[in-house]
């Protein structure tokens, strides 16, 4: 994430334009293959935008300030065909054909490297790692990939319409109640990109992010065996339990069962709280257990701000070491 802290009077305009441009959230710099073939089509249909316009603007001006004479029935009919019939007719259609050549070429038989499956909750994201043997690694608010493989994300929600979209890899994807819709990326670089939800879900839509780390091979193999380890038990899950944390969450190794919200195996390890709201500190994280919904409107959980501040601080410790 990045922003702009610096806005000189009368350029807010250009200043805001700029920074829609940071490349860790932005359509044009491409870091996977599908994303590479929409910037394709978005500055091709660019420069016909332009090409176009500087037509049409030309027309309008030679039909004010040109030499005024008189044109036969015949031209004026012509000109009409060929400006407003085939000119459109071609133009359209050679757009057609160069997007459908851009549309995915996969087909369900063709298995993908990796599988992952995402659920948007309000206002958050489930993302569950379905490994080669079977078994299942779930986190939260953030996706990690390796380069150069195909991952295929199956995506659903449990409440409302949201959207899944990670602008730097490719399109967006609706996540619906009820149905699965399946979405296929294949990262070209690596680096950290910036998902978001899509499609308005309630007062935290705007708080709906998730960070998206592309690795080497080895370092998503390392990653994901952290992530399949349970956690290092520490003397503050008495408070985790105590304070009933795990009737909502799990910490795989101290408490399972909670399924309400995040799974916290390895909270620590992110880099944000919140689904991308605020970073991951023990300041944060603390004002996050005494009222979640100061930071985030309408988030589930419940504030915790009655606890007394040692019982906060406990919870803060422990969370802190879930590495
Ligand atoms: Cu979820 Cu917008």
């Amino acid at each position: 994430m990045q922003s702009c802290t610096w806005v000189p009077k009368g350029t807010a305009f250009a200043v805001l334009f700029v920074c829609g441009c940071t490349s860790d959230q932005s359509a044009l710099h491409p870091a996977s293959r599908e994303a590479a073939d929409v910037a394709v089509l978005f500055w091709a249909m660019a420069a016909g935008t332009i090409v176009i316009w500087l037509i049409v603007m030309g027309a309008a001006i030679y039909a004010v300030v040109g030499r005024r004479r008189p044109r036969s029935e015949r031209f004026a009919d012509r000109f009409t065909l060929v400006g407003g019939v085939a000119f459109p007719v071609v133009v359209l259609a050679a757009l057609l054909l160069f997007g459908l050549t851009l549309l995915p070429d996969w087909h369900e038989d063709d298995a993908p490297d990796l599988r992952i499956h995402v659920t948007a909750e309000q206002y958050w994201w489930r993302i569950v790692y379905e490994l080669p043997d079977g078994t299942r690694v779930e986190t939260a608010n953030e996706v990690h990939l390796p380069v150069d493989a195909t991952a295929e994300f199956r995506i659903a929600s449990r409440d409302v319409i949201h959207s899944f979209w990670i602008p730097a890899l490719g399109g967006k994807m609706d996540a619906i109640p009820g149905r699965t819709n399946t979405l296929r990326l294949t990262p070209m670089r690596t680096g950290v990109y910036r998902g978001v939800c899509a499609e308005f879900c309630g007062p935290s839509h705007a708080f709906m992010a998730f960070d998206v780390r592309i690795h080497g091979a080895d370092g998503f193999a390392r990653w994901i065996e952290m992530q399949r380890a349970s956690a290092a038990v520490s003397p503050g899950a008495r408070d985790f339990i105590a304070s009933g944390c795990g009737a909502c969450h799990t910490v795989r190794g101290v408490v399972t069962g909670g399924v309400i919200g995040p799974d916290l195996t390895h909270v620590a390890t992110r880099a944000t709280i919140g689904a991308g709201t605020l970073p991951n500190t023990e300041a944060n994280l603390r004002a996050w257990l005494a009222s979640p919904q100061a930071t985030k409107p309408a988030a589930v959980m419940p504030p915790y701000g009655t606890l007394p501040a040692e019982d906060l601080d406990a919870l803060v410790d422990f969370l802190m070491e879930l590495r």
